[in-house]
């Protein structure tokens, strides 16, 4: 029996990864596409707005902790898929405030499971990080390595997880789990490394770095981690844990190099500061249990990097409202606070 999805509904949708993963939905499947978002600082609805009235694909503003929605929506629009990426991703502001992360990423994931116990669903699929297992320092995380979460996201992450395992074995939720490296291209909120490196590039900005950022993290090109996630809502089996990684390896420190290369610009734009608390100097996931499904990365980093540097040179109507918007705000108190606080350096 074919199982694949015919309607999927995307939690976050409106996010970097999100719109990404729905954008590759609707041009390279045909599937129907339900978006949840809450359109929180890192929500962008008019990223999507040309798919908007096309007939396959529906936005609808709310927030996944919003049971009775979700399920009015699960039954109204005869999802079989649920593709959970809502989510507080940013660990600088966890650190700041957890209680959004864990009303968020570990309430409002509940919440999505009670709904998906009261409906026939195909597959749930759960987003994770590689951050959950913390602090990799030899060799790789498997799928099953004990989760030890450093910061206050990744121990938001690592409840929802625990209870999208709990729920498909006690209540026989469909669930699975997908664990990624670190991801980067188009759409990406200015606040994360990468995009926030172009962007002070651009500007001849220092661009700040942890400690001596010799941090440890494996980069994917985010067009590949939306066609594993596509295959995993066509092939995933409940219970399962599916890394999701490049296998390539960079400090913080050599990622950001290349892009000021790419940019022409001089690597003494990068400015040491005060390492984060609990930064965790090396993440690096297993990964082959997708390439026996015939899921390679494609993407090389040098051509990921390029295209994403190109992306933002060419949208800067997209990141402008952000980046001197309330996001500069923030950017401003997250300096003086970081430089303030001089917490820990790690060698
Ligand atoms: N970006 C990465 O490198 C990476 C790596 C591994 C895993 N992940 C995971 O992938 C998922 C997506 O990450 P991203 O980078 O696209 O994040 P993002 O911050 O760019 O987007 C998150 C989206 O969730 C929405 N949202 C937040 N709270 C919500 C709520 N209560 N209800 C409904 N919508 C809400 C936001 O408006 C936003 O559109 C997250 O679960 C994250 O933990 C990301």
């Amino acid at each position: 029996m074919d199982d694949s999805p015919r309607t999927i509904l995307v939690t976050g949708g409106a996010g970097f990864i999100g719109t990404n993963f729905v954008e590759y939905l609707l041009r390279q499947t045909d599937v129907r596409v339900v978006v949840v978002d809450a359109l929180t600082y890192a929500g962008q609805r008019h990223n999507l707005a040309a798919y908007e009235g096309s007939g396959r694909y529906v936005f609808v503003h709310g927030h996944i902790e919003n049971a009775q929605l979700l399920y009015h929506l699960c039954r109204t629009c005869e999802v079989d898929t649920l593709v959970h990426l809502a989510a507080h991703t940013h660990v600088d502001r966890s650190i700041l405030q957890a209680q959004p992360f864990v009303q968020t990423n570990v309430q409002g994931t509940v919440t999505l499971l009670e709904v998906a116990r009261q409906i026939r669903l195909r597959r749930f699929v759960q987003m994770s990080t590689d951050e959950v297992y913390g602090e990799c320092l030899r060799g790789e995380c498997a799928e099953d390595t004990p989760l030890l979460p450093s910061s206050p996201y990744a121990a938001s992450k690592a409840a929802a997880d625990c209870f999208v395992h709990a729920y498909r074995r006690t209540y026989g939720v469909p669930a699975f789990i997908v664990r990624s490296c670190n991801v980067y291209g188009p759409y990406q909120f200015p606040e994360k490394l990468l995009p926030m490196s172009i962007l002070c590039a651009l500007h001849d900005e220092p661009i700040p770095l942890y400690g001596d950022g010799s941090q440890r993290r494996q980069w994917l090109y985010v067009d590949d981690l939306c066609r594993a996630l596509w295959l995993l809502c066509c092939i995933g089996e409940p219970g399962q844990v599916y890394h999701v990684s490049s296998g390539v390896e960079l400090t913080n420190r050599e990622l950001v190099a290349q892009i000021l290369q790419l940019l022409g610009k001089p690597e003494t734009l990068m400015r040491s500061v005060p390492d984060r608390p609990g930064h965790d100097r090396r993440y690096a996931l297993r990964w082959e249990q997708l390439r026996c499904f015939g899921w390679e990365p494609s993407v090389q980093l040098e051509e990921g990097l390029r295209r994403t540097v190109a992306w933002y040179r060419d949208h800067r109507s997209w990141w402008e409202p952000l980046w001197y918007g309330e996001y500069a705000q923030y950017r401003r108190q997250w300096y003086e606070q970081v430089l303030q606080s001089g917490v820990r350096q790690e060698g």
